[in-house]
């Protein structure tokens, strides 16, 4: 399946928002001291290099994101001499060996058609003793709450869609399998991230299900009116809706780091 990056607009209300919740953690967690040149690879509508220039004093942020779209969303909104913004490819990242000291990677490893391949290109742009760093959802059971009951409903109603399924599309996005793709950098460690994600009603659910970004919306948006419907009404009955009319949901991720071998 190729799901569709084809708007900044699109794509924040609908993960954007969350993936900004997990940067600050994450960023946190990697203690990077100040002064360092970042890159951020999959950098999308640059949520974490927003994180990193605000709370990482970096040197300067490169992101780097084959989406064009994504990349102008993140020329415009995130306005630091620090940063720049490039298009291209986790494979063939467009940046010199050794030009970084940390290099960080937000949601994105899982779309790559080749993991492996991305780390090692990764690897190539950080220099040896830098730190590499990456996080992704756990599509599974108790992981991102808000995608989960998604496909457990459009299974449910077709049962087709299960292949779409992040969860079983996704076998990096399991416990421990980003830090097996970090066997080979030293002093691996991983971690979850949880963050709260609370949906004001069901439209502020649902209203960004239609903006067509990533792999549930493009599913939605082939689907004939009257199916979207259908799932839409399934899913309302489904989600969990507190006294107050808000939808209380939580998104774990799962994280890795690790350093680049000094020879
Ligand atoms: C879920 S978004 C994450 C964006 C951003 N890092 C964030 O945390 O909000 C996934 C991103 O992966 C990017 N992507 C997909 N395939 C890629 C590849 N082969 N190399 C680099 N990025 C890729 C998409 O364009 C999209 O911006």
């Amino acid at each position: 399946m190729s799901e569709r990056w084809s708007s900044g607009d699109a794509y924040e209300p609908f993960i954007g928002r969350w993936s900004r919740l997990v940067a600050p953690e994450f960023v946190e967690w990697l203690g990077a001291p100040p002064d360092l040149r970042w890159l951020d690879v999959g950098c999308g509508t640059g949520a974490l290099s927003g994180t990193v220039l605000r709370d990482a004093a970096p040197a300067s942020v490169v992101g780097v994101d084959p989406a064009p779209a994504y990349v102008a969303f993140a020329e415009a909104h995130v306005p630091d001499r620090r940063a720049t913004f490039r298009v291209g490819d986790a494979m063939a990242l467009p940046v010199e060996d050794d030009a970084f000291d940390v290099a960080v990677t937000g949601l994105v490893l899982n779309f790559v058609p080749d993991p492996a391949a991305a780390l090692t290109e990764i690897r190539r742009a950080v220099r040896p003793g830098g730190t590499i760093a990456a996080y992704v959802w756990d599509y599974g059971a108790g992981g991102l709450a808000l995608l989960r009951t998604f496909w457990d409903v459009a299974v449910d109603l077709d049962p087709d869609a299960h292949s779409l399924d992040e969860a079983v599309r996704f076998p990096l996005c399991k416990a421990g399998a980003l830090g097996t793709l970090f066997g080979g950098l030293d002093g691996v460690e991983t971690r979850a991230i949880t963050v709260p994600t609370v949906f004001r009603d069901f439209d502020d659910y649902w209203t960004p299900f239609l903006g067509g970004q990533g792999p549930g919306p493009t599913y939605l948006a082939g689907l004939p009116e009257e199916r979207r419907d259908a799932l839409r009404e399934a899913l309302r009955e489904r989600l969990p809706t507190a006294p107050d009319g808000t939808i209380p949901l939580t998104a774990r991720a799962w994280a890795a780091r690790g350093r680049v071998p000094v020879a």
